[in-house]
């Protein structure tokens, strides 16, 4: 196992220790996350941990069910927690790019639709920049993508549409495309960018994920996490 991929695991049976009985629980996407659903999976088997997953994506369901977790669709107000992986991780202020994994907007509307959020990631992901390692993630819809992909272009985003590994346009658990922004780097001012994007008629949402997280739980390769917070909350 590599480094990271230690660092990921170790991030993730932290996160999921603070899974309790009879909680709702938003589970992300991505490669860290899926250590999170098997730490959780080991959880259910060996303690009898009684929690709802709602996931977040087809390859985060598929995983689950693997590992015996109950789900549910997103049908509730309100969930406990969502725990989630992040592309960066912006020290101070704990503001993410997501989306890397294509799942940003199921993924964003479980985050805002949960009392808590909690980022499990290892350090490689952390900036002092959005921008700074990971391009925005831009979601839009299909219907006129050009003229959308035009617009992200006049804002400076130098847009990129996402392809799969067979070279067609990587379509989103969604029905819509992905536009990588790597023009917008660095991200000084995420929630002016947010609004400019979201005045975007073709864009269904972006990959910044401002002022959501209550911690981010950062492994390392020594088998050690911490915690990180935003500044002001302790
Ligand atoms: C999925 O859409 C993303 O937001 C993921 O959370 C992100 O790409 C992190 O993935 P890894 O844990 O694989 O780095």
């Amino acid at each position: 196992m590599s480094n990271s991929d230690i660092a990921k695991r170790i991030a993730a049976e932290a996160a999921a220790a603070l899974v309790e009985d009879g909680m709702l629980v938003g589970l992300g996407s991505g490669s860290t996350l899926a250590y999170v659903v098997m730490a959780l999976g080991r959880r259910v088997r060996d303690e009898g941990l009684d929690f709802t997953g709602v996931p977040t994506s087809s390859e985060t369901e598929a995983l689950a069910i693997t590992q015996g977790i109950t789900l549910t669709a997103l049908s509730e107000a309100k969930l406990d927690l969502a725990i989630d992986g992040a592309d960066e991780i912006e020290t101070g202020t704990l503001r993410l790019i997501k989306g890397l994994g294509a799942a940003l907007l199921r993924e964003k509307i479980v985050v805002q639709a949960s009392r808590r959020f909690v980022v499990v990631s290892d350090a490689s992901k952390i900036v002092t920049h959005l921008g700074q390692r990971a391009p925005l993630p831009v979601e839009v819809v299909q219907f006129g993508q050009v003229a959308t992909a035009h617009r992200l272009a006049e804002l400076g985003g130098k847009p990129v549409l996402r392809l799969d590994r067979s070279g067609a346009p990587r379509i989103t658990d969604g029905g819509n495309v992905i536009y990588d922004c790597g023009g917008f780097a660095p991200i000084r001012d995420p929630f002016t960018l947010q609004r400019q994007l979201k005045a975007i008629a073709g864009v269904v949402e972006s990959g910044l994920f401002l002022d959501c997280a209550e911690q981010a739980i950062i492994g390392e390769p020594d088998g050690s996490t911490y915690t990180m917070w935003p500044a002001g909350a302790r």
